[in-house]
Parts: C-alpha cells; structure tokens; sequence
C-alpha cells in the first residue's frame, strides 16, 4: 500500500517525505485555505512547491463544477509537473471530465465518493484514483472500511485498473484497517502516520534497554 500525506502544508509534506516513507500528495480546496493560498497564481505556485519535494503523485483538486471550465482549470496545474494529477469531484460533468482527461493521457483523482456505483463509474471514466471518504462515512455511523473492502473486490472481479485511494483517515487504525481491506494508496494526515509508531511495550521496552546499556559502558 502506498502512503500519501493529506495535506498542503509544506512543512509536513517535508516531514514526512524526511521519514523516506512517503510516496505522494493529496490537496483540497479545504486543505489549501487552510495554508492561506488564495488566487489561481499562488495555487498554482503551491502546486509547484510540493512538487520540489515529492516525486510521486500529487493530487490538485480544481474548483470549478462544469465540463468545461473543470477541463480548462486542470489543464493548467496538469501543465506544470509530470507527477501531477488532476482532483475532480464525482459528478456527472466531473465524470466526462475524467474521460476526457484520461484520452489525454492526464492522471486524475476522482473524490468525495460515498458508494460502490459512483466507484465504477469513477473508474469506467478511467480515474487513475479513486477517493472513498472513510473517515466521513464513519461520521454518519456506517463504517467507511466496508466501503474499501467493497470497492476493492468490485475492482477485483472487473479488472478495473483504477487504484482505489482511501480518503478521510482519521487515526492510524484507519491506516491498518485499509491495508488489510487491500487499498492500494491511504492518503493520511501526518499525526495519523505518526500514530502507526506508538506502541507502550515499545517505548518501556526501550527504556529498559537504554537503561541496561549503561551497564555495558
Ligand atoms: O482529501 C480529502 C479527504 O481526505 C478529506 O478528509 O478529514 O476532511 O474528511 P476529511
């Protein structure tokens, strides 16, 4: 499975790459206000940043919500890296988008999807990814990780080639539950990864170790 960081923060995305376990990048329009980035210029700067530290796949969310303008918005961060791909919403003009983007040879993300049908449409467009939101799923008290293992399996059997991209982590058991659901990218928020680290037994086993070196000097 491979790891993204869910954010537009650079001193995280630095952090985490720094770890040597990172292989790529996912933004939202929410992410990205966050970081106080405003204006199609900076955006497109930001985008230009992350990719000075990651190789791998980052994903740029556009704003726009008709064919048309999703397509010209796309083109433009598409344009700047080779590691690009393009965040388009699951709706229906989003779909078409992903299609026409796919017969360009543009790598796209297609997010905020809740359900199996969105899905297979999301990869009979051609998405390179597919984002199932597990952590809000889990808000509205169904379990997301169901959602991962159903996708995966419809992917499976139809010999989709979209990697399905669990979204909305929220906690580092989301992280292992979606490895063992067979997700083939978690895109986390860094203390989410950092949270697969901590075990007790470790840091007292640690401790001890530390401890009994001493009688070794
Ligand atoms: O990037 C989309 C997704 O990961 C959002 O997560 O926590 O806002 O539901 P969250």
């Amino acid at each position: 499975m491979k790891f993204f960081i869910d954010t537009a923060n650079l001193d995280q995305i630095r952090e985490a790459h720094g770890l040597g376990i990172l292989d790529g990048v996912t933004t939202n329009p929410s992410l990205m206000a966050k970081e106080g980035i405003k204006g199609e210029q900076a955006i497109l700067k930001h985008y230009q940043d992350i990719c000075t530290i990651v190789d791998g796949p980052v994903s740029a969310e556009v704003l726009s919500i008709d064919f048309d303008s999703i397509v010209a918005e796309g083109e433009k961060p598409a344009a700047l890296a080779s590691n690009i791909v393009v965040k388009v919403p699951m709706i229906k003009d989003g779909i078409r988008a992903i299609k026409w983007f796919t017969d360009q040879g543009i790598k796209t993300n297609c997010t905020l999807v809740f359900s199996a049908g969105q899905a297979i449409l999301a990869a009979k467009a051609g998405a390179t990814y597919v984002s199932p939101f597990i952590g809000r799923i889990d808000d509205s008290n169904w379990d997301g990780v169901d959602l991962i293992h159903q996708i995966v399996q419809i992917y499976r059997i139809q010999g989709f080639e979209t990697e399905v991209l669990a979204a909305s982590i929220r906690n580092a058991l989301h992280i292992v539950r979606c490895a063992e659901a067979g997700a083939d990218v978690c895109t986390c928020p860094l203390p989410s990864i950092l949270g697969l680290l901590k075990h007790p037994l470790t840091d007292l086993g640690l401790a001890q170790f530390l401890a009994d070196a001493k009688n070794m000097a």
